[in-house]
C-alpha cells in the first residue's frame, strides 16, 4: 500500500459513533468506575484520546514506537534536554533555530549542561566535537535558515560509537520527505506549528522515539512537567497531517521554481536550496530525502541589513512574518526575527549573513510568487551599496 493511502487510513474511525473525523475529547477528567478503574484515561494532562490519536499517528509517520505531543516545538525540545544531567554535553548544529539556541545556552547552560556548536554538515566536525561527556547530538537538517544538510546515517554511526543519543529536528523536511529514525537517529522532534499543522493556525510540538523505553521516559516528562498539547490543537494537527504529503509535494515543486528564478536575478548573490545542484550538500540531501522542501533562502548583492529589511517590506503576496510551513507564502529576515537571540558574530559565523532573506513557499501559483519577488528585487536598494542608497533604504524600511 502507498504511504498516502496508509496514512489516511491509519487515522481511526471513531469506534463509538462511526464518525470519520477524530472526536475532540475536550475534557479535563474522566469518570472512574472505582478508584483507579477507568477506560485507560483518568486526567487529560496524563492522557487524552484526541492527543493519543495524534501521538500514534506521528509515531507511525516517523516510523517510531512512541509519539509525544507538546504545547510547542520548544516544549518538545525542552523535554528532550531534560533527559540530560548536570555535567553532560550536547554537540549541536551551529546553524540552529534561534529559540533552541536560546533554550540550550540561556536555560540549560546554567544547570551545568555544556553545548558545543559545530558545522554538522561535515560528519568529521561532529566526531571532533564529541567529548567523553557528550550525551546528545542535535541536528537540524535542513537547517533554519541556511538549509545546510547533515548526513544523518553517517552521524548516527558516530553517535552509536560514542554511546550518544542522536536527535534530529525534522521540522523542515517532515516525514513526508525524510525519516531520520530509519536512518539511525534515536529521536525526532518537530515544531508541528509548521508543516504538520500546515495552516499557520496553531502552536504545537511532537517528539517521536524509536525505542519504546526512551519514549516512556519522555512521556513521563510530558506528564511530570505538564507542557501538553490540548485536545483541539491535537485535532488541528491531525487534520493538517491528513494533507501533509499533498501539500509537501506542491511546496517542493514551487520552491524549486523559485530557487531557479532567484539564481537568475542580478540582485541576488547566493541562493540556498538543497534541491539546486549547486548546493554544497545536494548529493547528501538527494540520498536521504525524497524531496528538498518548501524553504528557500538567499542573500543580496547589496549585503546589508538595510537592503534586506527594505526587500522584505516590499513584497505583496509574501507576507512579512515569523514561522513557515503554511499555505500562505511568508518572507522573513532571520537576523532581525527568528535568529535575533543569537549574538551577531555567532550568527554570521554560522552563515546567517545580514542580508539573508528566508522564504516559506506556500501553495499559491508559482508564477504569481515569482512576479511578486521580481518587483521587490527589481528595486534599486537590492544592488546599490553606497551609503547614500543605504540611507534611503533605512527610510523605506521604517
Ligand atoms: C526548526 C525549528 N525547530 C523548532 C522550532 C520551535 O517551534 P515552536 O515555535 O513551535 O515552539 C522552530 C520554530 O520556528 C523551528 O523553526
Amino acid at each position: 500500500m502507498h504511504t498516502t493511502t496508509a496514512l489516511i487510513h491509519s487515522i481511526p474511525v471513531d469506534p463509538l459513533t462511526g464518525a470519520v473525523s477524530v472526536p475532540i475529547y475536550q475534557t479535563s477528567t474522566f469518570v472512574q468506575e472505582a478508584p483507579g478503574v477507568n477506560k485507560g484515561y483518568d486526567y487529560s494532562r496524563t492522557n487524552n484520546p484526541t492527543r493519543a490519536t495524534l501521538e500514534s499517528l506521528a509515531a507511525g509517520l516517523e516510523q517510531g514506537s512512541t509519539g509525544i505531543a507538546f504545547a510547542s516545538g520548544l516544549a518538545a525540545i525542552d523535554a528532550i534536554a531534560k533527559l540530560l544531567q548536570t555535567g553532560d554535553e550536547i554537540v549541536a548544529v551551529d546553524d540552529i533555530y534561534g529559540g533552541a539556541y536560546r533554550l540550550f545556552t540561556q536555560v540549560y547552560e546554567k544547570f551545568g549542561i555544556k553545548i558545543n556548536f559545530t558545522d554538522t554538515s561535515n560528519p568529521e566536525h561532529v566526531f571532533n566535537a564529541i567529548t567523553p561527556k557528550t550525551k546528545l547530538i542535535w541536528l537540524e537538517t535542513p537547517t533554519n535558515p541556511t538549509l545546510k544538510i547533515s548526513d544523518i546515517a553517517a552521524i548516527a554511526k558516530i553517535a552509536k560509537a560514542f554511546n550518544c543519543l542522536l536527535c534530529v529536528d525534522n521540522t523542515f523536511a517532515t516525514p513526508a520527505l525524510q525519516q531520520p529514525l530509519s536512518l539511525g537517529a534515536d529521536i525526532v522532534v518537530h515544531s508541528a506549528t509548521k508543516y504538520l499543522g500546515g495552516h499557520s493556525d496553531l502552536i504545537a510540538g511532537i517528539v517521536v522515539t524509536k525505542d519504546p523505553e526512551l519514549g516512556a521516559r519522555i512521556k513521563y516528562l510530558q506528564n511530570a512537567c505538564g507542557a501538553i498539547l490540548g485536545p483541539f490543537d491535537s485535532w488541528l494537527v491531525i487534520r493538517g497531517i491528513e494533507t501533509l504529503h499533498l501539500r509537501i509535494k506542491q511546496h517542493c515543486t514551487t520552491a524549486l521554481e523559485i530557487a531557479q528564478f532567484l539564481q537568475t536575478h542580478p540582485a541576488v548573490d547566493r541562493v540556498y536550496y538543497p534541491g539546486l545542484p549547486s548546493h554544497p550538500n545536494h548529493a547528501v540531501a538527494k540520498k536521504q530525502s525524497s524531496g528538498f522542501g518548501g524553504i528557500v533562502s538567499f542573500t543580496l548583492k547589496n549585503d546589508t541589513e538595510a537592503a534586506a529589511v527594505a526587500l522584505v517590506s516590499s513584497t505583496g503576496l509574501f507576507k512579512l512574518a515569523e514561522s513557515l510551513g503554511g499555505i500562505k507564502s511568508l518572507i522573513s529576515h532571520p537576523a532581525n526575527m527568528t535568529h535575533k537571540s543569537i549574538p551577531a558574530e555567532k550568527r554570521r559565523a554560522a552563515g546567517v549573513s545580514d542580508s539573508l532573506v528566508r522564504l516559506s513557499i506556500g501553495l499559491e501559483d508559482a508564477s504569481d510568487l515569482i512576479s511578486d519577488l521580481k518587483q521587490a528585487l527589481d528595486q534599486p536598494y537590492t544592488r546599490t551599496t553606497n551609503n547614500h542608497s543605504i540611507q534611503q533604504v533605512s527610510t523605506t524600511a521604517n
